[in-house]
């Protein structure tokens, strides 16, 4: 269970960010318990990617803050972050195509030389990796890719996982073993916010969740509630869930 009265791993209060002339993110409240998965959610051009790259410094909020621990990260630079202990999936596949799956893992893990129980672990959740181990990245598949984009992210533990649609184009055979990865890693107490378009997919995955429309937060809650509730779901979803199937 989590804990609703301890002090949130990240929070954002009143977030700006602006891309060039535009002004996208406006005014963004969002509240990411530790320990728990927070489901992002919200139709095309809502403004997550936007959010996550703004928690991860690629794009400078404008106005607010990003507490992460209590403390205000909006001006640090994106590898000051990083070292924090927050890794980020994009959502194009962030692999080095020349690279073996070995060295792309072997790269990622900036603690020293890779931890092998781990990387057993972590292929436990994706065979795919061990089959293609010594094989450049770049001849895998866009779901296997994404697989080794998530590896990367977590082969070492980190308190804080930002990952952005990890489902788009993958099987469903591939998306139930990385919804299953993403509820043990929960277990071992890293905090995950998980962008995703497709509520049937995260709806009995994450403990609270947000909704964004138009570069705001509409709607924050807990899963169970938005879960249970059709009307509210047809409210706020209705578009984006149609869009989607
Ligand atoms: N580099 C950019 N330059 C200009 N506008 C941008 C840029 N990146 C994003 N935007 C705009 O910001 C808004 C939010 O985009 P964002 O990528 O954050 O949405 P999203 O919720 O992640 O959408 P999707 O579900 O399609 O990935 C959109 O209107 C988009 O056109
Ligand atoms: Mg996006």
């Amino acid at each position: 269970m989590l804990d609703a009265s301890a002090e949130p791993l990240l929070t954002l209060k009143g977030v700006h960010t602006h891309i060039g002339q535009y002004h996208i993110l406006q005014g963004v409240d969002l509240v990411v318990p530790r320990g728990g998965l927070s489901i992002l959610l919200g139709r095309n051009g809502a403004g997550k990617t936007t959010t996550l790259r703004t928690i991860m410094g690629l794009w400078k909020a404008s106005a607010g803050s990003v507490l992460f621990e209590g403390r205000d990260i909006s001006k640090m630079a994106t590898p000051d972050i990083a070292r924090l202990g927050i890794a980020y999936v994009p959502e194009s596949m962030a692999v080095f195509s020349d690279l073996t799956v070995r060295e792309n893992l072997y790269l990622a893990a900036r603690n020293g030389p890779l931890d092998e129980a781990r990387v057993d672990w972590i292929c436990g959740f994706f065979p795919a990796l061990k089959k293609f181990w010594n094989y450049p990245a770049g001849n895998l598949s866009g779901g296997q890719k994404q697989m080794v984009a998530i590896a990367r992210a977590i082969v070492e533990p980190r308190k804080l996982l930002l990952v952005d649609e990890p489902t788009k184009g993958l099987a469903p055979a591939i998306i139930q073993s990385l919804m299953a990865a993403f509820r043990e890693l929960k277990d071992t107490s890293t905090t995950i916010l998980l962008v995703e378009q497709n509520f049937n997919f995260v709806r009995s995955l994450g403990d609270t969740v947000s909704v964004m429309d138009d570069g705001r937060v509409v709607h924050a809650g807990s899963m169970a509630q938005l879960a249970g509730d059709e009307d509210l779901q047809q409210r706020l979803l209705g578009l984006s869930l149609d869009s989607h199937q």
